[in-house]
């Protein structure tokens, strides 16, 4: 037995070296070198072998990343240095003056130089590292006193749990923010809405959230992610500069913005501003400004703090989107699930670039704690991605003339009687033929969430249903492109594209079809459980409830839900429609593990020595990747040969992974 322990406590120690290495690769550098089933392979064996030897866990172990028993309270934690606040510069002549103030500190300094960063809309966050080892996180809090968040901070992949590294210093106090992604964050609204729970405002909101639950094993199910900005104190580590620091802090493992700019000059300061400003809305998580820090550590410490503030930092806050309208009407919208949704109508204006005219309001409650009156002149916020929404009524200007927004008690569509349902803020309607409901359903049906089908997005699907072409769900698979032809604004090659991209979806994953279908209380990930466990449509119809609540993550609801679903003959008509069709699921071509660059969507500049293009085109076809002709966002890989052209630039700019052709080598091995 003992020895049995020592080769345990060695396999484990090369356990978590591994999976600290690949978490590494995959969370911060986004450049995996092994396919997640691997991963997982080697997470299992760490969870058994901890399972047999509970005291050979260890802090660092990646099976805390998990979460543990809910907490009664967050304790506090005294920050070794304030986390100071910063102060606002809003125009260019500001940011001089910023400069001038500077110059006229330090007397003798003629020429400053700069970083700039992004200035992260999430919250802020301390890591303290001692020996290497994440000993304890905390947020803000008031400055001098934040909460012990250690556990819910160990949850999110991006941070590791032990520094880089052969010798780590003995304490690091680091500064950066935890935010969610626009997309992990549309995502997981989806996943909300689908099970009929509330929906966070704006990313912002949805990172606090989660980030202060006292159940951490909720928060590790949040799409959460970091990026550190600095240090307590630069005596903490031997680095002249913050752009230093900054490359220190990568080195140790942690994630750094790839937007942070060395800026030799004010000029550049103002241009990156400028480019940020540009790019905003294309990046795939929210800033809400730039933030300008002096570059030397040296003078930094020399200019010193003000009482919350540091005199060598400023942030520069984007304009905010928001401006002031009137609230026209409310209009209720039917869901593919029935539940009415109150939509303000607004006198059109432009916010950040954009004509907005329609605003979400969620629910009645929503209205009423707003205490929105139709005729109410209203402040109106988009942030980035997020649908537009009113913050308040300007209580000020109203004229008595305002009128209370009226909730419907039939069914906008179909008229039929709406129900609230016990413990919901939603109304519903309940009819299964609901019109609205199924145009609704169509359209999740073939939209990103659903089969993906290009070319059937909403204004086609409306199209279709008003044409009375597709009514349910099979229609779509017996659509002719003869048929498509002859309506408004399709030609035969369009029309011949759509029915190529309905073909292509026949082969869909079982999960995809699941997500598709729009079960209730089943979105995407429940759909990948699901498929994990009964890897066919046959399979999970005939499951009971029994064997469904066996699946991780599905409780009685979602179980009920689905047998609800399957149980309905109309279901069961319409799936058998389906499959006689050619729609048939769980088809895999390959199994997940081998097709390692599944995802991935590479795009090639400049010349690689050991392949041909299109050798190399034709590589990460056969491993499942994806090889994309200009850049996007979609790109997630940059592969850089010699001589590359002017997409490198434009890459780092929105903060594509770049690769090398050793790189490239690496990812296809
Ligand atoms: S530096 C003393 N850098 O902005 C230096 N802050 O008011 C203070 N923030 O809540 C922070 N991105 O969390 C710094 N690149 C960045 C930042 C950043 C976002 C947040 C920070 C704090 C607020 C400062």
């Amino acid at each position: 037995m003992a020895d049995e322990k020592e080769v345990a406590r060695k396999r484990l120690r090369v356990l978590r070296d591994e999976l600290a290495f690949h978490g590494h690769r995959y969370y911060v550098l986004d450049q995996p070198v092994i396919a997640d089933v691997e991963y997982d392979r080697l997470f299992r064996e760490l969870l058994a072998l901890e399972e047999k030897f509970p005291e050979l866990v260890t802090d660092d172990s990646p099976s805390q990343r998990v979460g543990g028993a809910p907490l009664e309270k967050f304790a506090g934690v005294q920050h070794r240095h304030a986390m100071l606040s910063l102060e606002n510069a809003f125009s260019d002549a500001e940011l001089r003056d910023f400069e001038d103030r500077l110059l006229r500190f330090l007397k003798d300094t003629p020429q400053l130089s700069y970083v700039a960063e992004p200035k992260m809309d999430g919250l802020a966050v301390e890591l303290v590292y001692e020996n290497g080892l994440f000993v304890q996180g905390s947020t803000r809090g008031d400055g001098r006193t934040g909460e012990d968040i250690t556990r819910n901070l160990k949850t999110i992949a991006a941070i590791p749990l032990r520094l880089q590294g052969e010798s780590p210093p003995v304490l690091l106090e680091v500064r950066g923010e935890v935010f969610m992604g626009s997309a992990g964050f549309k995502k997981m609204n989806e996943e909300r809405a689908a099970a009929g729970e509330s929906l966070f405002a704006n990313p912002r909101n949805a990172a606090a959230g989660s980030l202060r639950q006292l159940d951490s094993r909720l928060t590790a199910r949040r799409p959460l992610d970091f990026y550190a900005y600095g240090i307590s104190d630069p005596a903490q580590v031997a680095c002249p500069t913050q752009h230093e620091l900054l490359a220190q802090l990568m080195d140790f493992g942690l994630k750094v913005n790839p937007l942070v700019r060395l800026c030799p000059k004010m000029d550049e300061v103002i241009a990156h501003y400028r480019h940020l400003l540009e790019i905003r809305a294309r990046l795939d998580y929210e800033i809400d400004g730039m933030v300008v820090k002096v570059n030397s550590l040296a003078l930094q410490e020399r200019l010193g703090n003000k009482a919350r503030t540091p005199r060598w930092a400023v942030a520069c806050k984007f304009p905010a989107f928001q401006a002031t309208t009137r609230l026209l009407a409310v209009d209720f919208q039917v869901g593919r699930t029935g539940v009415v949704t109150p939509v303000a109508i607004l006198e059109p204006v432009a916010i950040g670039g954009v004509t907005v005219s329609r605003a979400t309001l969620h629910n009645e409650e929503e209205i009423k704690r707003k205490d929105l009156r139709i005729g109410d002149r209203v402040l109106v916020q988009r942030a980035g991605d997020v649908i537009p929404e009113i913050v308040q009524p300007i209580i000020d200007l109203r004229t008595g003339g305002e009128e209370p927004v009226a909730m419907p008690g039939h069914c906008p569509s179909c008229g039929h009687t709406l129900v609230r349902e016990e413990g919901e803020a939603a109304l519903r309607c309940i009819n299964g033929h609901c019109p609205a409901q199924r145009l609704r359903s169509l359209i999740h049906f073939t939209g990103k969430t659903g089969m993906d089908i290009e070319g059937l997005g909403k204004k086609v699907m409306e199209q279709l249903f008003a044409e009375k072409l597709v009514n349910d769900i099979p229609d779509i698979y017996a659509l002719r492109p003869e048929t498509l032809e002859r309506l408004d604004g399709w030609a035969s090659k369009s029309a011949e594209n759509a029915v190529a991209a309905i073909a292509a979806s026949q082969n869909a994953s079982l999960a995809r079809l699941l997500s598709a279908l729009g079960i209730r209380h089943v979105g995407e990930v429940t759909a990948a459980q699901l498929e994990e466990r009964f890897q066919t449509m046959e399979n999970l119809m005939a499951a009971s409830l029994e064997e469904l609540l066996t699946v991780e993550g599905i409780g009685e609801q979602v179980a009920a839900s689905i047998r609800d679903y399957f149980g309905d003959p109309a279901v069961q008509k319409m799936l058998e429609r389906l499959r006689q069709l050619g729609v048939a699921p769980g088809k895999r071509v390959a199994p997940l593990g081998e097709l390692p660059l599944r995802g991935a969507v590479l795009l090639f500049t400049g010349s690689l020595s050991s392949f041909s293009r299109d050798e190399a085109k034709g590589v990460v076809k056969k491993l499942g990747g994806q090889v994309s002709s200009s850049l996007s966002r979609k790109v997630t890989h940059l592969v850089c040969g010699d001589k590359p052209g002017s997409k490198l630039q434009k890459a780092e700019e929105l903060g594509i992974t770049i690769i090398d052709e050793k790189g490239f080598q690496q990812l296809i091995s």
